[in-house]
């Protein structure tokens, strides 16, 4: 199993007020496996992608990837996990104004140590596998809303992580760039066994995954293969 989960608890304080965001999720996700999690807005879909992720910690719980747990990792053991194995577009894309897209999609590889023609040729080649081939050199403001989530999802894929969490990554995108991103997102999970986990309000996205997770106030309701 790529990623077991149980009993993920997660309560966020403010002040003397406690938010349960996660109140006991238990999950297994298997290598290759393209997972849709749903639920209304405040059910836990970010904070699940967060902890997976390593950019948070549970409040109680466990995750296990490839058989270690990430709550018992050396923070060096973390950060090497963070950047070879996972791949992240987060829901507001966090691209960095004052750096061409081509080095926004490089950030990865800068992480992993890749020297400067490599990670211009691979993020060359991300860009192009996203249609933004042409581009390379513009800043982050010079382009449209989903050519920017289309730049997230390169720097999300371009070190080729065995998994990559996606928060809505095709939220800002018309029908016809959405599906040349899942089709990408397919051929990556067939080709690389990538296991994808992706939050998503659209049912089309959703329908092409494996299972879809639906998350109600902190707790799976449902799950369908
Ligand atoms: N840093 C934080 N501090 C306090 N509460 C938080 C924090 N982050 C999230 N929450 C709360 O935790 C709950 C779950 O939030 P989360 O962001 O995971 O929801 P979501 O399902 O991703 O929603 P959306 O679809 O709107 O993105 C919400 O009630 C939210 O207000
Ligand atoms: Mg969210």
């Amino acid at each position: 199993m790529h990623i077991i989960i149980r009993d993920l608890t997660k309560e966020y304080k403010m002040g003397k007020e406690k938010v349960g965001a996660l109140k006991g999720v238990s999950l297994d996700i298997e290598k290759g496996a393209m997972i849709a999690l749903i639920g209304r807005s405040g059910s836990g879909k970010s904070t699940l992608l967060q902890l997976i992720g390593g950019l948070d910690t549970p409040t109680a719980g466990t995750i296990l990837v490839n058989e270690k747990e990430l709550g018992k990792m050396k923070d060096r053991e973390r950060s090497t996990y963070r950047n070879n194995i996972i791949g992240f577009v987060f829901q507001f894309f966090y691209l960095q104004q004052y750096l061409t897209i081509s080095e926004n999609v490089q950030i990865p590889l800068i992480f992993q140590g890749a020297e400067k023609g490599t990670r211009e040729q691979r993020a060359k080649e991300a860009l192009e596998a996203v249609g933004l081939g042409e581009m390379l050199n513009r800043l982050p403001n010079q382009l449209s809303g989903g050519q920017m989530q289309r730049v997230a999802i390169a720097r999300a894929l371009v070190h080729k992580p065995e998994i990559v969490l996606a928060d809505e990554p095709t939220g800002n995108l018309d029908e016809k760039t959405g599906d040349e991103i899942m089709d990408l997102i397919k051929k990556l999970n067939k080709e690389l066994q990538t296991t994808f986990i992706i939050v998503t309000h659209d049912s089309h996205v959703a329908a092409q995954a494996d299972r879809t997770i639906k998350l109600a106030d902190g707790k799976i309701v449902t799950t369908n293969a």
